[in-house]
C-alpha cells in the first residue's frame, strides 16, 4: 500500500473515499463538520436519522455523495471519547480496511488528527495507521497452488495532516513503512515450513537481504568453523540433524567504524522436535516457528537498512534443527561451550539456550554497546504472561527500562521477570558447571539464568517471545513481533546519540 501526505481542508478533498470519524453519540469530527457544513448538513442529517451511532469499529459507507471530487464517504465510529485507547484505535483502523475492501474504492483520504486518542501524538497515529493497514494487508500464499484471487481493497491512502505537522507525519510514514517491511520479512520466514526454511535457507536469505546494499555485510560459518571456535554447545544441538547448522552474522554499518554496535542475537531453530527428549505430537507443527527470534533479527535489520539509520547494528543468528537421531545428543551428555563452561544436558528440548550461549560468547568480539537476544525460549513464559507482552530479563536495569519504554511507544510491549540470584541454584549440576534445565518452577527465569552466565562482559537483555511471535488456531501465523520494539529501540538509540 502506498501512503502519501496531503494538506487540503476536508471540504476540498478529491478521492474515491473520504474517511470521516464519528464519536459516540453521533458527533462528527472536525473534518466531518467542515464537510457537513460545505454540503448543507448532509452528514448531520444522516446521523440524525439514526443510521450511525458512532460505536467503535462501526462503519457506514455512503456510496454516493453528490459532492464533486468525492465518490464515497465512509463514516467510522470511534466509540466514546473517554474509552478510546490503543486497542480501540486498532479496531477502528481494521474496520476501515474491511469496509474499503468490500467497496470498489482503491484510494482514500484519512484525517488522523480527528481520532481522539489521548497521550499519543499525531506522528503516533500516522505511524500506527500505516502499520495496522500494512499488517492487515499481509498474506502468506506462496505455498498455495493455483492463481490467487486478485487482491481487493485499498491501494493508496492519503494521510491528511496540518501543514505544520508535515515533517513529523512524513517521518512517521517512512518509519511505519520500514517497520512493516521488516515485519513482513519476519512473518514470511516464520510462516515458511521447516522443509523449506532450513539453516541453509536462512543463510541464503541473509545474503539476499544484504545484496545490493553497501551498508550490509554477511558472514556465514559452517559446522567445521564452529568446531574450530569450540562451539560445543551449539553443535550438540545440530548433532542429530542432517541439515548442517549455520552461524549467520549480518552487519549493518550506518555509523563510524569505531561506534559500538547494538548486537541482536536471534534463536534460529528451524524445527524443534525436542530431540531425544521428544515433544508430544500435539501442535508440533508450530515448532517451525522456533526460528522467529532469528527472523525478527532479519526483519529489524531490514527496517534499519531501509531507513538508512546512522548507527551500527550486528545481527547474529545461530541456525539449526533440533532432531532425534543416532548421533543426537542424549540426556545426561556433557558438552563444553565456547566460553569453556561445561553443561550437562538433562533435557535435549531445552536447546535454545544451548545454541544461544555460544552465539552470545561469540557476540563479545563485536565490542557491543549492548546485546539483546530474542528467542522463542520457553513455554513457561506463556503460563506467566500469556500472549500479550514478551518477557524480558537482563543484567542492566537501564537497558531494560529503555526496551520497556520502546515497547510502550510502539505498542509492542514487554514485561520484566525477576532475574534474581536466588534462582541460579536451580541449574546446579552434580557433574558439570551447570545443567541446561532448572525444574518445573520459574522456567522462563531459569532459562535466563543459564544465559546470564555467558553475558557477563556486556550490557545484556533477553526477550522471551514464545507467547508473542506467532498466533495459533484459526489465525495461525507469525506476527512479526518484536520487530516494532527492536526498531523503536534502535531509533531511540539514534536519537540519544544525535
Ligand atoms: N521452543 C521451545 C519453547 C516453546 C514451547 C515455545 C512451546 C512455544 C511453545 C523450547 O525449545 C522448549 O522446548 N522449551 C522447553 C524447556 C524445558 C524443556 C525446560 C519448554 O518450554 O517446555
Ligand atoms: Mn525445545
Ligand atoms: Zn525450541
Amino acid at each position: 500500500m502506498e501512503f502519501v501526505l496531503k494538506h487540503n481542508t476536508a471540504e476540498k478533498a478529491r478521492c474515491a473515499c473520504q474517511i470521516i470519524f464519528v464519536t459516540q453519540t453521533r458527533k462528527l469530527s472536525a473534518s466531518g463538520q467542515r464537510v457537513d457544513k460545505a454540503n448543507k448538513g448532509m452528514l448531520s442529517a444522516i446521523l440524525k436519522r439514526g443510521d450511525m451511532e458512532g460505536k467503535s469499529g462501526q462503519t457506514l459507507m455512503l456510496p454516493s455523495t453528490g459532492i464533486s471530487g468525492v465518490q464515497r464517504i465512509l463514516l467510522v465510529g470511534c466509540g466514546k471519547v473517554d474509552e478510546m485507547n490503543e486497542r480501540v484505535f486498532a479496531r477502528i483502523i481494521n474496520s476501515i480496511a474491511t469496509a474499503l475492501a468490500a467497496s470498489g474504492a482503491r484510494d482514500a483520504e484519512i484525517y488522523p488528527a480527528d481520532i481522539p486518542l489521548k497521550g499519543r501524538d499525531l506522528a503516533w497515529k500516522v505511524r500506527h495507521t500505516v502499520l495496522l493497514l500494512s499488517n492487515g494487508e499481509y498474506r502468506f500464499d506462496s505455498m498455495k497452488s493455483g492463481k490467487q484471487e486478485a487482491r481487493k481493497g485499498l491501494r493508496k491512502l492519503a494521510v491528511n495532516v496540518d501543514k505544520k505537522e508535515a515533517s513529523a507525519a512524513s517521518m512517521a510514514i517512512s518509519e511505519g513503512s520500514a517497520i512493516s517491511a521488516g515485519m513482513n520479512l519476519t512473518r514470511d520466514l516464520g510462516n515458511l515450513p521447516a522443509n523449506v526454511c532450513t539453516p541453509t535457507y536462512l543463510a541464503r536469505q541473509a545474503r539476499d537481504l544484504a545484496s545490493g546494499n553497501r551498508r550490509l555485510r554477511v558472514n556465514v560459518l559452517g559446522e567445521a568453523e564452529m568446531k574450530k571456535l569450540k562451539m560445543g554447545s551449539l553443535l550438540s544441538v545440530s548433532a542429530g540433524s542432517r541439515q548442517p547448522a549455520k552461524l549467520i552474522t549480518i552487519e549493518y554499518r550506518g555509523a563510524a567504524a569505531a561506534a559500538q554496535p547494538v548486537v541482536l542475537v536471534g534463536k534460529g531453530v528451524t524445527f524443534d522436535t525436542g530431540g531425544i527428549s521428544l515433544k508430544p505430537g500435539q501442535a508440533m507443527d508450530e515448532m517451525k516457528f522456533d526460528m522467529c527470534g532469528a527472523a525478527s533479527v532479519f526483519g529489524t535489520l531490514k527496517a534499519v537498512a531501509q531507513m538508512e539509520l546512522p548507527i551500527n547494528v550486528v545481527g547474529i543468528v545461530p541456525a539449526t534443527e533440533n532432531m532425534p537421531d543416532g548421533n543426537a545428543t542424549k540426556p545426561g551428555d556433557i558438552v563444553t561451550s565456547m566460553s569453556g563452561q561445561t553443561i550437562e544436558i538433562l533435557n535435549t528440548d531445552a536447546e535454545g539456550r544451548l545454541i544461544l550461549c555460544d552465539a552470545l560468547t561469540y557476540a563479545a568480539k563485536f565490542k557491543p554497546s549492548c546485546v539483546i537476544d530474542i528467542a522463542t525460549l520457553t513455554g513457561a513464559v506463556i503460563v506467566a504472561l500469556g500472549k500479550v507482552p514478551s518477557g524480558v530479563m537482563g543484567n542492566n536495569p537501564a537497558l531494560i527500562r529503555d526496551l520497556t519504554k520502546s515497547g510502550q511507544q510502539i505498542d509492542d510491549r514487554i514485561w520484566e521477570l525477576p532475574l534474581w540470584d536466588d534462582y541460579q541454584d536451580q541449574i546446579k549440576s552434580n557433574f558439570a558447571d551447570m545443567a541446561n534445565i532448572g525444574g518445573r518452577d520459574a522456567g522462563t527465569i531459569t532459562a535466563a539464568c543459564f544465559l546470564s552466565r555467558f553475558t557477563k562482559d556486556y550490557k545484556w537483555a533477553h526477550l522471551d517471545i514464545a507467547g508473542t511471535a506467532w498466533k495459533s488456531g484459526d489465525d495461525k501465523g507469525a506476527t512479526g513481533r518484536p520487530v516494532p520494539l527492536l526498531t523503536q529501540f534502535i531509533l531511540n538509540q539514534v536519537k540519544q546519540a544525535g
